[in-house]
């Protein structure tokens, strides 16, 4: 892999030199928030609304990064800048910036932080295939965060919920990506994507009570309101994802891929739906490029 430029405490660094201690409580107890945003042919997308949702989890986990938003922002725009000679080869990047709590022997006196803004190419590998085929996935049996303990609209590291939903998810298909529950049993959301469903033409969500509040879904909610289409945050159960006619998830690499089959059983014909693919469509005239593809040609 080529050497990218990353910014570390202060300073900017090969990537290679991004080393967190493990005494750092960020590696030891998960006391760590991020975020994630992506770009399209180098340019940085929605940038304001990841870094309003790093500032939001800093806040809620009570984390200075000693860093403004706006100086995080002029952070993430330079390392972009600066890897930009490197993004042909690989279409295109996210840029990853992480907070952790550092080192201490208790949460109230811990530090200094450590501060990182990375930048790596986007793994078109991961779900390309899926524009064409969609994805299949499977409702997982361990549960997501309850509100309760640990507010699942922070993005934290926290996550071996969502590591044991991987693995059981993997157990039914090889392929499948997990759909996590809540406690009640309805759907809430995968390990790094929010999820919809179409019924009889309305596009159907569940409210962020017990998801992260995704930039994407967000971009979903945006061109739906633009094409006219009918969207609604509602509880959902398996049985409607079961008897849906189309469902897509929703993330910052993929932006919006087709998912055709739960728990082995088809979702409606069993290939991406037209909604889905006019979703698609509209994000990529937005943006000026063939999502589906640049996957395709990057990780086809
Ligand atoms: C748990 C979880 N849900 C949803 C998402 C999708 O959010 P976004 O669209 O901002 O990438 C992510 C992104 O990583 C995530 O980690």
């Amino acid at each position: 892999m080529a050497e990218y430029t990353a910014y570390f405490n202060g300073e900017w660094v090969p990537f290679g030199e991004v080393k967190i201690s493990p005494l750092d409580r960020g590696f030891e107890v998960g006391d760590v928030v991020f975020d994630v945003a992506r770009t399209f042919n180098g340019k940085s997308f929605r940038m304001k609304e990841h870094l309003d949702r790093l500032y939001r989890s800093l806040k809620y986990v009570r984390l200075d990064p000693g860093l403004s938003q706006e100086e995080f922002s002029d952070i993430s725009e330079e390392a972009l800048e600066r890897n930009e000679p490197l993004r042909e080869e690989v279409g295109d990047y996210t840029v990853r910036q992480f907070v952790t709590r550092g080192p201490g022997a208790w949460t109230h006196d811990a530090g200094p932080p450590a501060v990182c803004v990375m930048v790596t190419p986007i793994s078109f590998k991961r779900f390309a295939s899926h524009y064409n085929d969609g994805a299949p996935s499977v409702i997982a049996r361990t549960r997501s965060f309850s509100t309760e303990s640990l507010d699942p609209k922070v993005k934290h590291y926290s996550r071996m919920n969502f590591n044991l939903a991987e693995l059981e998810a993997h157990d039914v298909d090889p392929n499948a990506w997990p759909i996590l529950t809540d406690i009640d049993g309805n759907l809430t959301e995968g390990t790094g994507y929010n999820m919809f469903l179409v019924t009889d033409g309305v596009i159907r969500t569940p409210g962020d009570r017990s998801i992260l509040q995704g930039v994407s879904r967000g971009m979903v909610f945006d061109l739906a309101d633009q094409l006219n289409m009918p969207i609604v945050e509602e509880d959902l159960q398996p049985y409607d994802l079961y008897t849906a006619d189309e469902a897509f998830f929703s993330g910052t690499s993929p932006c919006v891929l087709p998912v055709t089959s739960a728990d082995k059983r088809d979702i409606g014909d069993g290939n991406p739906g037209p909604i889905t693919q006019q979703l698609l469509a509209a994000w990529s005239e937005r943006v000026g490029i063939d999502i589906v593809g640049q996957a395709l040609r990057h990780g086809g």
